[in-house]
């Protein structure tokens, strides 16, 4: 069938609107009708070429990276399963995962679904059997975001990508935690523990970290600094339940200083919209005795150097962590996540500052480098 989707063509480049050809869902394989994407910073590393992978080694891999429909934030409707496809029905809602979670290796089965074997296959562009859907009119093959490319009004998507919710939920909401909303809260509440009466800096208040804001104070942190050099995005990190904003780190570090008496903070969250390893000692250096640092930013793909004072992190005890997909695992916490937003515990709808069609999405972006946006969701 033909479908539009955004197709990037490489690194530094504009998204351009194009009719595209979608083979049919093979075994495992759904064909989705997305009703709306957000539209997260992690596709931006594909723009900015931080995510780009040496070319000799995509193609030694049989993988590829460009051009490229992005886009892993989906809310959609099944129209047509594959072969043997039993798990999921027409009609039925999903949302995306972007992780894709088998259920049967050793990760899944250890209740560790974000780091399912299958994710290996992330960056490949491809379907989880290593070929291509997605076509352009030439013929020729185009990869996808995460195994999903919800920067389409279709994709074919495997079951492992995606997560039945109740049919009255509203899609372009409840698209968001099938990144933004799960990693922010999961990194709040699994990878920095979050407990009853702690002290937590969240560093970059946008659609994850404001995410991290909400799951800090649903797990009872008495102090939750909103860290971020723009004025919209702490004020609005107050409603999601930011006791304190700073717009820089000695801000923060002053605040610090008060609220705990010089103790520091028990965890720190990186939210920041691309992660820097020279930057790390820095936020260590918020973090107070036996305290964590959690590292949910995404940074460029080659960078290897980090900044961190080696002596004061063994002598205080701190800890260093990263996280994909906030800790959380994508069939439990999805639905758990939207069962919460049901109740009015979670907020969603102030998540979305403001709504796109596909062919907007290259003012979508800019606006979301101009901090003007918590999310940006594109609606089909
Ligand atoms: N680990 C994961 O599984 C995972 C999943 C999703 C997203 N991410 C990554 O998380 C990061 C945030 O994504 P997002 O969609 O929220 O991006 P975003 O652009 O919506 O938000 C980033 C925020 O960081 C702020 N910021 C930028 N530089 C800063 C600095 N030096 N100090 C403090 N704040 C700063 C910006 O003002 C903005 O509010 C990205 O790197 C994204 O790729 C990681
Ligand atoms: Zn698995
Ligand atoms: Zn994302």
């Amino acid at each position: 069938m033909r479908t539009r989707a955004a197709v990037l063509y490489a690194p530094h480049t504009d998204y351009v609107i194009e009719e595209i050809e979608l083979d049919d869902p093979k075994e495992n394989e759904v064909l989705v009708r997305f009703v709306a994407s957000g539209m997260c910073h992690s596709d931006e590393h594909m723009v900015t070429g931080d995510m780009a992978m040496d070319p000799a080694i995509v193609e030694m891999l049989g993988w590829q990276q460009y051009p490229i429909i992005l886009g892993h934030e989906g809310g959609g409707i099944v129209e047509k399963v594959g072969p043997g496809v039993t798990e999921l029905a027409v009609g039925d809602h999903v949302v995306t995962s972007f992780v894709p979670s088998c259920g049967r290796c050793p990760s899944c089965a250890k209740g560790q679904q974000n780091l399912c074997d299958s994710g290996a296959y992330l960056l490949s562009g491809r379907q989880a059997d290593g070929t291509a859907r997605h076509h352009l009119l030439d013929g020729s093959d185009v990869a996808t975001m995460c195994c999903l490319g919800t920067f389409a009004e279709h994709s074919v998507v495997n079951l492992n990508s995606l997560v039945k919710v109740e049919p009255d939920l509203p899609l372009d909401k409840a698209c968001l935690v099938a990144c933004g909303v799960t990693t922010g809260w999961g990194s709040a509440t699994y990878a920095a523990d979050t407990e009853p009466g702690d002290t937590i800096v969240v560093i970059g208040t946008g659609g994850v970290g404001m995410n991290a804001v909400q799951g800090a104070a649903m797990a009872g942190a008495r102090h939750v600094i909103a860290l971020d050099p723009v004025e919209f995005k702490r004020e609005q990190a107050q409603r999601f339940g930011a006791t304190h904003t700073a717009a820089t780190v000695e801000e923060a570090q002053a605040l610090l200083g008060e609220l705990t008496w010089g103790r520091n903070a028990d965890k720190v969250i990186v939210t920041v919209g691309e992660g820097k390893g020279a930057d790390v000692e820095t936020y260590m250096g918020m973090v107070g005795k036996g305290g964590k640092l959690v590292f949910t930013a995404v940074a460029n793909m080659n960078e290897n150097d980090v900044q961190l004072n080696l002596f004061m992190f063994a002598m205080q005890q701190k800890s260093l962590v990263g996280t994909i997909f906030g800790s959380a695992n994508p069939r439990y916490d999805i639905p758990k996540l939207l069962s919460l937003y049901r109740s009015g515990k979670l907020k969603l709808d102030e998540l979305v500052t403001r709504t796109y069609t596909l062919d907007q999405i290259n003012q979508g972006y800019q606006d979301m480098r101009d901090g003007i946006n918590i999310r940006g969701v594109i609606v089909y």
